[in-house]
């Protein structure tokens, strides 16, 4: 029989979640199906209940309800305990349990796909909401030489930061918090845009001087160019967005569910290119 999963979310349309798990399906041989489910915005639990009682096996989450989903999960699992937030789902036994693949993607696209590893590194990591505690565990297990948050709001980022407190070990250089006008004379190796300026075609006021050569800037964002990829253009000696992340996440939500992990690289190239280069 086959197995029912689903991408919640609202807005939800955009998803490339089912693409690429039906591709991941197929090169498995794994007989799942993956629907989309737009949830209202006070309807988020109602709509995972009711995909789990009409026989669904998991969710994956998208936004606006990761953190909502780490409070109505029974049990959360790996990088969710600390993340706050969750983007992965299994029904199981009557349980739900709650993880956080985010942090995985994000750190396999820089490490594997991108080849750039983050130990010892000088990352600076833009924004201080979900996307940001998402990730921050995840980056810190790399163990960079040191990781700075800056952000608009200070306060959000200096909270963020104390969260996080207890993996400083991690880091030799350690997590501090800083405005962005402050980090002008710093320079970085890695620089991660977890904003959502890009949304808007906005981005913070970063100085351009913090880009070390030979710098990665990564924007977890993806299917645009934003105003950080192209201020980096100029600067960082690579330049990515978040499409490798993306197909990352999903390989490792795949892993929970499925117990069989996926290639991902075929999956990248064909949303890049529309390609299938792979049967
Ligand atoms: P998400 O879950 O995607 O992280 P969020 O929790 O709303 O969404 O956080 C958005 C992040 O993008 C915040 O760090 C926000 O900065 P503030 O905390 O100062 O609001 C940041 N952000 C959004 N638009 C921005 C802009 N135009 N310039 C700088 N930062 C921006």
């Amino acid at each position: 029989m086959t197995d029912k999963y689903a991408v919640v979310g609202n807005p939800v349309a955009h998803s490339k979640s089912p693409l690429i798990h039906a591709e991941f399906a197929r090169r498995t041989g794994q007989d799942i199906s993956y629907a989309m489910i737009l949830a209202p915005l006070d309807g988020f639990r109602k709509a995972v209940f009711k995909f789990r009682d009409e026989g669904g096996r998991g969710v994956n989450v998208t936004l606006p309800f990761k953190r909502e989903a780490w409070d109505i999960v029974d049990g959360r699992e790996g990088y969710a305990l600390d993340a706050s937030a969750v983007n992965t789902i299994t029904f199981a036994d009557g349980r739900m349990v709650g993880h956080n693949t985010d942090g995985i993607g994000l750190v396999r696209d820089i490490t594997v796909n991108l080849d750039y590893p983050i130990q010892g590194r000088r990352v600076l990591l833009m924004g201080a909401g979900g996307a940001t505690y998402g990730v921050m565990q995840s980056l810190l297990c790399e163990r960079p030489g040191k990781l700075v948050v800056a952000n608009r709001t200070l306060d959000k980022a200096v909270s963020l930061v104390a969260y996080f407190r207890k993996f400083e070990n991690l880091t030799p250089g350690g997590i501090s918090a800083q405005p962005y006008q402050e980090l002008s004379g710093a320079q970085f190796d890695l620089v991660i845009n977890a904003t959502s300026a890009g949304l808007s075609d906005a981005m913070p006021h970063l100085p351009d001087s913090v880009f070390a050569p030979g710098a990665l800037a990564y924007d977890m964002m993806y299917g645009r160019v934003t105003p950080f990829m192209r201020l980096a253009g100029g600067k960082a000696a690579i330049v990515s967005d978040g499409l490798g992340m993306l197909v990352e996440q999903a390989a490792e939500s795949f892993f929970i569910w499925r117990g069989v992990r996926p290639r991902t690289a075929p999956v990248i190239e064909l949303l890049r290119t529309g390609v299938n280069s792979e049967s």
